[in-house]
């Protein structure tokens, strides 16, 4: 009996050791895993910034005066609780009210994609901007609308002067008068004149402009307003270390469905081919078949993504692989927010027709699917097969990129 107890005792002993040193195997695959596809610690992707122009950066980011009719701020559709976003498939701008779904039932003016988040912007290495990469700072120059001059060699800069002349975005078609007939660079400089002395109607950001620039009050122009706006953004967003960061450089545990979603993320899922670095973007250009919501960009209810601003044919259907910190608290998801479920944002990579409800859309729209089907076969995601059970592992180990940001951000008049 005092045998059988002992050998009992024995054989659990070596179950536990084993078990323990299956998992710290497993541990241990994930680390150099996470760590070869491009993890670094938070620190390492911060960019310095002037504090001076972060807190003038906030007061624009919040202001409504940065549209011409007041009525639409950064701080409209770029919410804290919606990760930053708007938590709508498709953004509405002008003439919008409310936050959220209330902005859909105001009946505004609808921009054909769906709000990026802010999560790591502007951070070391992250230069390209939007779905399609239409601000792109990859190889020194920035490409953008504005051509052989940008305003700044910064690339967030660049982006944060595009929102407010954006048609429908922050200024409506009706305000445009005769000078500002077309959406050129000259009409985008009389707008940006116009809004500037909007801004500094307001002592506040008077105040905090010239503080930061050291100018004068009629000195003060919209690039002096996109720094400070580009510093918020970098600065209150930034990486934080998240459970990742912890498990990967501090040794704190992950659950076990986190470290199974974690293995699925870096190993047969492929997730990391594309969703790698510093942010969970190779900032390349992908095609993943998201049916399409909303109108969409070509109209028609088609948006050919990167297509629009390489015209090569073999871009069509490719967008910006999104980063996927604090995913989880983004939803909808993908460039026309058609999808609302993280888990199902998964499974349309790998198994698109599993959730393709092909008499929702026309005739038309279906062929244009068919050839979205194409460009995906073309991606290292085809053949790859996802069950429920890895697909919640995945959703886990997404939840572990969440961080908060430095501060809170509402709309002011
Ligand atoms: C009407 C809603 C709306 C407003 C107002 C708005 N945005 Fe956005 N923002 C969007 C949408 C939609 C996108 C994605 C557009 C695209 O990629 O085509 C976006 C994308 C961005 C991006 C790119 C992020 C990335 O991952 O590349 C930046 C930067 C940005 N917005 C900054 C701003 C700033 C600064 C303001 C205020 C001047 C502003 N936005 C106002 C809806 C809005
Ligand atoms: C071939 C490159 C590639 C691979 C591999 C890949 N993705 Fe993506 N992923 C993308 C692109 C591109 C998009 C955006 C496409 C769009 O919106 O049309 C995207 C979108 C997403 C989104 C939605 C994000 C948002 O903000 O809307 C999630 C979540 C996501 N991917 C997770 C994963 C996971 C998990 C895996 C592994 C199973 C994976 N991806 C594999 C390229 C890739």
């Amino acid at each position: 009996m005092r045998f059988a107890i002992k050998i009992g005792l024995c054989f659990a002993f070596a179950l536990a050791s084993q078990a323990s040193s299956g998992s710290e195997l497993r541990d241990q695959v994930l680390r150099d895993a996470a760590l070869k596809a491009g993890l670094i610690e938070a620190e390492k992707t911060h960019v310095k910034v002037e504090p001076e122009f972060v807190a003038a950066g906030k007061l624009v980011f919040q202001s409504k005066r940065l549209s011409l009719n007041r009525e639409t701020a950064c701080a409209s559709c770029h919410l804290d609780r919606f990760g930053s976003a708007d938590g709508i498939p498709n953004a509405v701008g002008t003439q919008g009210k409310g936050q959220g779904v209330e902005r859909l039932a105001a009946g505004g003016d609808i921009i054909p994609r769906n709000t990026l988040p802010f999560w790591g912007r502007g951070g070391v290495g992250f230069n390209v901007f939007f779905w399609d990469g239409k601000v792109n700072g990859t190889d020194g120059a920035v490409v953008s609308q504005f051509g052989p001059l940008p305003p700044s060699s910064d690339p967030l800069v660049v982006a944060a002067h595009l929102p407010p002349v954006e048609i429908g975005e922050m200024i409506t078609d009706s305000q445009k008068n005769d000078e500002l007939k077309t959406e050129t660079i000259s009409t985008a400089q009389s707008i940006y004149a116009l809004l500037v002395g909007q801004l500094i109607g307001d002592s506040d950001i008077e105040q905090a402009l010239t503080f930061a620039t050291g100018k004068q009050p009629s000195q003060i122009v919209y690039l002096d307003v996109a720094t400070a706006l580009a510093s918020f953004i970098r600065e209150n967003f930034k990486v934080q270390p998240t459970k990742l960061h912890r498990f990967v450089f501090d040794g704190i545990p992950l659950t076990d469905q986190e470290r199974r979603g974690g293995l699925v993320f870096y190993g047969k899922g492929g997730c990391s081919i594309c969703h790698n670095g510093a942010y969970f973007t190779d900032f390349d250009f992908h095609a993943v078949p998201f049916p399409q919501a909303g109108f969409g960009k070509n109209g028609f209810g088609i948006d050919y993504g990167r297509f629009n601003e390489t015209l090569d044919p073999d871009d069509r259907y490719k967008f910006r692989t999104p980063p996927l910190l604090n995913v989880t608290k983004t939803a909808p998801y993908s460039h026309s927010g058609s999808v609302a479920d993280l888990g199902d944002a998964i499974r349309f990579h790998v198994d698109p027709l599993a959730l393709y409800n092909a008499t929702r859309f026309s005739d038309a729209q279906r062929v244009e699917y068919y050839s979205a089907l194409k460009s995906w076969s073309r991606e290292p995601l085809v053949g790859i097969a996802l069950d429920n059970e890895e697909i919640d592992d995945l959703v886990a180990f997404l939840a572990t990129l969440e961080y908060d940001s430095a501060t809170q951000v509402e709309e002011t008049d």
